[in-house]
């Protein structure tokens, strides 16, 4: 069965290489239905223009993660920890208050970097995040992509032969089986 995958990449940057893993996990699992849901244009989440009548890009952000079937994050680090714009993006979805649109929701969490602890500090701080919005994260493989460079890449901006080839279509494999059980679980519980 395929799943619909809503990703969210926390970079802005053109050739961001974030942006290409997360490309190629989608491109080497046949069952993640993938759209990269763009977080660029959301405006700094103020309770006071979130009334009645949210702005557009709230509203059009929320509706792509509810009809998701599961959540990827692909971000890098910044600053040892997620770059504002993901945070935003995390603050516009999570309200208003009880209507969260990552509620219950699967998801999967991958950091890449240039530098050699792969975003460790940003992926976690990600996990804390993701407690209290009650989405249940795959654990396992963790994925701290350390020492990417644009090197890793073919002309079709995906990830050419190699280790980290390998390592990714495992993560994809890894959240679509994940994405299963979650799913089989809560018809167990729910009916
Ligand atoms: C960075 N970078 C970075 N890298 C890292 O491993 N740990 C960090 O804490 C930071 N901090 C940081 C802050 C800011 C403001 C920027 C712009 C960058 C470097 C970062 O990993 C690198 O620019 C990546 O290429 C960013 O990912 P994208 O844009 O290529 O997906």
């Amino acid at each position: 069965e395929n799943h619909s995958i809503a990703i969210i990449v926390g970079s802005l940057r053109d050739g961001s290489i974030n942006r290409k893993v997360a490309r190629s996990m989608c491109a080497l699992h046949d069952r993640l239905d993938c759209t990269i849901v763009e977080i660029g244009d959301l405006p700094l989440y103020n309770p006071d223009i979130d009334g009645d009548s949210p702005p557009e890009a709230y509203t059009r952000f929320r509706d792509a993660i509810r009809s998701a079937e599961g959540v990827l994050f692909v971000t890098p680090e910044y600053n040892r920890s997620v770059p504002g714009a993901l945070k935003n993006a995390i603050d516009v979805g999570s309200r208003p208050y009880g209507k969260s649109v990552f509620a219950k929701k699967p998801a999967a969490i991958v950091t890449v970097s240039p530098g050699a602890l792969g975003g460790f500090g940003a992926n976690h701080h990600l996990r804390q995040s993701a407690v209290f919005l009650d989405m249940p994260v795959m654990q396992q493989p963790e994925a701290y992509l350390g020492h990417v460079s644009d090197d890793a890449f073919g002309k079709d901006g995906l990830l050419k032969d190699g280790d980290l080839k390998n390592l990714v279509e495992k993560l994809s494999a890894a959240f679509a089986d994940w994405i299963d059980l979650i799913k089989a679980g809560r018809e167990k519980l729910l009916g």
